[in-house]
């Protein structure tokens, strides 16, 4: 894939970047979904979450996190004590990928070369954003974040750094919470490390 640089706007803010983003032919992916989903959030958080890629309900709407997995990790802010309001949410991949199981999309992980190629908007999200602390939500953002040799389940809720010192600290993905067997201890878990999150900026 060519990746995104050059469809990437250079200067302007968040609004610039949610303009450009629907002209991205970055990689593969804009063909099958229905939309970019841009990040979304104050352009003064001082907390930006990233998470994978739109889901089924993402890709309809526009927006990040307003499906299942969304709804999971409101409820799993609420918990910690940060408000949703006051975060800025995006994915480390800006296109749904799926594929079509009957009439139903079925999400599938971003391969590594949607992960590169569509990580400048990304790198110019956290430019424009300048957060206090980056919050990794899974392996895929782990991925296009910390690298190759980041294991998201052994370093999960301790504070690391992102490769030019801003701090961050992973956690896993809401949606695995979401499809848990054990969903209260998970869900306890994912909490935890928000709250882990929290009190870095405290
Ligand atoms: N899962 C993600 O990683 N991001 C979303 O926006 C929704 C679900
Ligand atoms: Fe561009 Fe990213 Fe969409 Fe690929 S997934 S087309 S790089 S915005």
């Amino acid at each position: 894939f060519p990746g995104a640089e050059e469809w990437v706007p250079r200067t302007g803010g968040i609004a610039k970047l949610a303009e450009a983003l629907p002209s991205c032919r970055g990689c593969d992916l804009y063909q099958e979904a229905e939309q970019a989903v841009p990040g979304a959030g104050p352009a003064r958080s001082r907390i930006l979450m990233v998470g994978e890629q739109p889901g089924d309900v993402e890709d309809r709407e526009g927006l990040p996190f307003v499906g299942p997995a969304g709804r999971l990790l409101d409820k799993a802010l609420a918990e910690a004590g940060i408000d949703r309001q006051e975060i800025f949410l995006t994915n480390a991949v800006k296109h749904f990928r799926f594929e079509f199981r009957g009439k139903r999309r079925i999400h599938k992980t971003p391969a590594v070369g949607h992960i590169v190629a569509c990580n400048p908007w990304l790198t110019r999200e956290l430019a424009v954003v300048k957060p206090a602390l980056v919050v990794v939500l899974g392996a895929v953002a782990a991925r296009a974040l910390l690298g190759t040799s980041f294991k998201v389940t052994e370093q999960r809720g301790r504070p690391v750094e992102l490769p030019d010192g801003t701090a961050a600290i992973a956690t896993v993905h809401p949606s695995s919470v979401v499809r848990s067997r054990e969903y209260r201890r998970d869900f306890a878990l994912l909490v935890d490390d928000l709250r882990a999150a929290a009190a870095l900026l405290a």
